[in-house]
């Protein structure tokens, strides 16, 4: 067992884990964060994706261990005091899912997009979530969804330009 200390959604953690526990793992059996979901065994679809200080990554992919020391975010510490995060908002108003089994990886891989590139064209978003598979929507109003967040955080970007 190795002990690891780790903020999840804002709360802090201390816990032993065994060296070869993987990420996705370690969150949702040890800590009950079952937003973030299992859907392939191959690294391949991306539904498991979280953010790891500050970035996205396919938490089947890395290891508990890796995690220590950092700051985890998963789509289950996205929304703040209540209020869904635009990304949320812009893929429930714009139809972005059907099951629902591929969102919470979406979703966390879409901010990611938008942290590197604010304003992303439609190819850069959808070379962007190319390593987040949907087998529902055919990705159009995915790709909407995630422009509608770009626009409105972007509002909100220049609204506090404003203030200041
Ligand atoms: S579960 Fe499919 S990439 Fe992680
Ligand atoms: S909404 Fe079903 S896999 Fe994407």
């Amino acid at each position: 067992m190795s002990q690891i200390n780790v903020r999840v959604d804002g709360v802090a953690y201390t816990d032993d884990v065994e060296p070869r526990t993987l990420l996705v793992h370690y969150l949702r059996e040890q800590l009950g964060k079952v937003g973030t979901v299992i859907g392939c065994d191959t690294s391949n679809c991306g539904a498991c994706t979280v953010h790891l200080d500050g970035a996205a990554v396919k938490s089947c992919t890395v290891l508990a261990v890796q995690a220590d020391g950092g700051e985890v975010t998963t789509i289950e510490g996205l929304a703040q005091d209540g209020a869904l995060h635009p990304m949320q908002k812009a893929f429930h108003e714009m139809h972005g899912l059907q099951c629902g089994f591929c969102t919470p990886g979406m979703i966390m891989a879409s901010v990611d997009l938008l942290r590197e590139n604010p304003n992303p064209s439609e190819t850069e978003i959808r070379e962007g979530i190319e390593g987040n598979l949907c087998r529902c929507t055919g990705y159009q109003n995915i790709v909407r969804a995630v422009q509608q967040a770009a626009g409105e955080m972007a509002g909100s970007a220049s609204a506090r330009e404003e203030v200041r």
